[in-house]
C-alpha cells in the first residue's frame, strides 16, 4: 500500500469512529485550561490512526498531538530535530475538538507526512461531509477523487476568510484584534472552528484565504501542502514562506494574500 493509500485509510477509519460518537455524552477533561479540552475520544483516534501507521511502518516516526501533550522533549526541539528524520508522520487526531464536544458538525482528521522537514504528503478527512481531502508533492489536491483548485476571485472583497479561536490568551488576543481590519476588507468571515478544515477549503476554493496566530503543526501541516498543491500560497504572518515551527500564518488563493498581510 503506498504512503497516501495508508494516510488515506487511517484517516477514514478514525474519521468514522469519531462520527460515531458525536452526541453521545463524552466527557471533556481540561488540558491547560478550559479552552484547551480533550475527550477519550481523541485519544482513542489518534492511537488508531498511530497503530495503523506504525504497523505498516514500524520504522517511522509519529508525532501525534495528544501524545505530544506533557512530553519531555519540547515540541519546538522536535521540530528543529525533524530537518533529519526520514519520515515523520504528524496527526491531529480531532481538529475541531470543540465542535466535536458541543455537537456540532465541523471536526477533521488531520494526516501529514514529512521527510527530512519536507512535508510530502497531506490527507484531512471531513467524516461530516464524507470528504476526503489529499495530496502529495507535485501531484496536485483533489477531493474524493476530483482534483480541486484555489478561488479564482482577485479581490478580498469577492471571498470569505476564516479564522479561529486558540486556547492560548495573548495568541488570541491578538487573533481578534486583527479581525477588525480583516472584517473590514473580506466578504465575510467564518470560524468553522477547525484549522484543517478551514485549509482544506482554502484548497478547493470554498474560502479565499485563513489566518490564524497560535497554531500548532498538527492543525496545518496536512492543509499546508494541499493549499500549495492546489494553487495557493502558505507564509508566516511576517510574508516568510512556511516551515513546520511557525505558528501565525496565512494561506490564501495568492491573489488576496497581500491584502492579509498588509491588515496584519
Ligand atoms: C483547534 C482548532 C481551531 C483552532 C485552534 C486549534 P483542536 O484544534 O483547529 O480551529 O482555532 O487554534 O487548536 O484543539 O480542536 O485540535
Ligand atoms: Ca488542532
Ligand atoms: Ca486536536
Amino acid at each position: 500500500m503506498s504512503y497516501l493509500q495508508t494516510a488515506c485509510n487511517a484517516a477514514k477509519l478514525a474519521g468514522k469512529m469519531i462520527f460515531s460518537q458525536v452526541s453521545t455524552g463524552i466527557i471533556a477533561e481540561k488540558k491547560s485550561s478550559n479552552f484547551d479540552v480533550v475527550t477519550e475520544i481523541d485519544k482513542r483516534s489518534e492511537k488508531m490512526i498511530r497503530d495503523f501507521i506504525l504497523e505498516a511502518y514500524p520504522k517511522h516516526s509519529f508525532l501525534g498531538e495528544e501524545e505530544s501533550y506533557g512530553a519531555e522533549q519540547p515540541l519546538s526541539q522536535v521540530l528543529q530535530d525533524a530537518r533529519d528524520v526520514p519520515f515523520l508522520w504528524i496527526v491531529d487526531p480531532i481538529d475541531g475538538t470543540a465542535n466535536f464536544i458541543h455537537g456540532i458538525l465541523g471536526f477533521t482528521v488531520s494526516i501529514a507526512l514529512a521527510c527530512k522537514g519536507e512535508l510530502v504528503l497531506g490527507v484531512i478527512y471531513d467524516p461530516c461531509r464524507d470528504e476526503l481531502f489529499y495530496t502529495e508533492l507535485g501531484k496536485g489536491s483533489f477531493c474524493n477523487g476530483k482534483r480541486i483548485s484555489i478561488s479564482e476571485e482577485e479581490q478580498a472583497a469577492d471571498c470569505i476568510i476564516a479564522t479561529g479561536f486558540v486556547s492560548t490568551p495573548a495568541f488570541r488576543e491578538v487573533n481578534i484584534a486583527s479581525m477588525d481590519s480583516i472584517g473590514k476588507e473580506f466578504r465575510s468571515i467564518r470560524v468553522l472552528g477547525s484549522a484543517a478544515l478551514h485549509m482544506a477549503y482554502v484548497a478547493c476554493g470554498r474560502l479565499g484565504a485563513f489566518w490564524q496566530y497560535g497554531l500548532s503543526v498538527w492543525d496545518i501541516a496536512a492543509g499546508v501542502l494541499l493549499v500549495r498543491e492546489a494553487g495557493g500560497m502558505v507564509t508566516s504572518t511576517k510574508g516568510k514562506v512556511y516551515s513546520l515551527s511557525d505558528q501565525n500564518i496565512i494561506a490564501s488563493n495568492s491573489k488576496v494574500h497581500s491584502t492579509v498581510l498588509n491588515c496584519l
